[in-house]
């Protein structure tokens, strides 16, 4: 069960803690986290302060769909700070940060902690296979997702928010498929 923070946490636009954060975490290359954050103009990295510490870090960004969306694309906690609640104050904060009708994040299928910490907040987890062909192949792209990720979305159902727009394309190219080449 989640215990509160000892001290109220701090929030900062900081790329380098933030990227610091995550890639203690992440076992994959944050190729993907760093082109997104120089490529895509609206994309930020936020970290969570706790007691004068970075403690949490989340990469996000807002695109245009259906409806105005932001993605949820990498959050991390340090080890010895989860299970605090940490994760679910910062998610709380980027949506209002976003302030988006629609919310989105992927994981993989395996990762309990993070599909319960989104579920727990409203998400509903799809499996790609769940998803009509047109709309998933929009979303794959939206959130540079992997076939085996399952996704997890809020404020509306997968073939609601799927829209192809000239913003997904540009965004997947940039920030997914070039890196992805080694571009
Ligand atoms: C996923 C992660 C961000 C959660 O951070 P956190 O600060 O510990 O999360 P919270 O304390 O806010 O937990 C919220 C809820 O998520 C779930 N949860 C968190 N950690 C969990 C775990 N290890 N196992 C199962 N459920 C877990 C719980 O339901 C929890 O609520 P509860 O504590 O009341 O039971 C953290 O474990 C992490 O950094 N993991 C490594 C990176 C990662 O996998 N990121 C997500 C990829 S999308």
């Amino acid at each position: 069960m989640t215990t509160t923070p000892t001290s109220p946490l701090r929030y900062a636009e900081d790329r380098e803690a933030a990227l610091e954060i995550i890639a203690a975490s992440y076992r994959g290359p944050l190729k993907y986290a760093k082109a997104v954050l120089e490529r895509w103009p609206r994309a930020h990295a936020i970290v969570a302060i706790a007691e004068g510490q970075p403690a949490a870090a989340e990469i996000y960004y807002l695109l245009e769909l259906a409806k105005p969306t932001c993605v949820h694309y990498y959050i991390a906690v340090a080890p010895h700070h989860r299970r605090r609640g940490i994760a679910t104050q910062l998610v709380k904060t980027v949506e209002q940060l976003c302030g988006t009708p629609v919310h989105m994040a992927t994981t993989t299928l395996d990762n309990q902690a993070a599909t319960a910490l989104f579920t727990k907040l409203g998400y509903t987890p799809y499996q790609w296979s769940e998803i009509p062909r047109h709309a998933r192949e929009t979303l794959l792209k939206a959130t540079c997702g992997y076939d085996d990720d399952i996704l997890l979305i809020k404020g509306a159902h997968p073939t609601e928010a799927a829209r192809h727009t000239p913003e997904v394309e540009t965004l997947w190219r940039e920030t997914c498929y070039k890196p992805y080449i080694g571009l």
